[in-house]
């Protein structure tokens, strides 16, 4: 009886033990240039569509840029990059994300000093970025 019991618990250890070493590689994937080459020009045009749209107190245009910084550099996060740390390119990424965040917040409050300086932080990641990765 005992024996009965504790074997699916041992089933349960294993399979939660296999997850636990399976859900991180799940989370990374092997470095896509084309994807992350496509992820850049998008951020070069958003560059300018989010400052002309702040400048112009186009608050709607501003936070629609500030949301694609996000889900592109969101979306390169999962590679490892082919030089420089992977832990490094997650902190970089990962900072240029909540960033971008607190830009569509700035546009949310119309506030278009408080938006370009957000720009300006996202360029000083970029510069970081490319410093170790480019
Ligand atoms: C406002 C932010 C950014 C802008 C405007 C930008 C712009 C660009 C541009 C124009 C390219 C050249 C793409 C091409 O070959 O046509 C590029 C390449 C690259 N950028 Fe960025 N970037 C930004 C942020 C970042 C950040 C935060 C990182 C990494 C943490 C990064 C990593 C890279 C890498 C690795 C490449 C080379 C891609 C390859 O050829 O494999 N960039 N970027």
């Amino acid at each position: 009886m005992k024996r009965l019991r504790s074997l699916p618990l041992a089933g349960v250890i294993v399979v939660a033990f296999a997850l636990t070493l399976a859900l991180p590689a799940a989370a990374q994937s092997a470095y896509d240039r084309d994807v992350v080459v496509q992820v850049m020009r998008t951020n070069l045009q958003t560059l300018g569509q989010v400052r002309a749209a702040l400048n112009k107190g186009d608050f709607y245009a501003a936070a629609e840029g500030f949301w694609k910084f996000a889900e592109g550099q969101n979306r390169i996060l999962q590679f490892t990059p082919p030089k420089g740390s992977k832990a490094e390119w997650d902190r970089i990424l990962g900072k240029f994300v909540d960033t971008a965040l607190r830009g569509v917040g700035a546009a949310g409050e119309r506030d278009a000093p408080k938006g370009l300086k957000i720009v300006e932080e996202l360029q000083a990641l970029n510069k970081e970025g490319h410093s170790l990765f480019r």
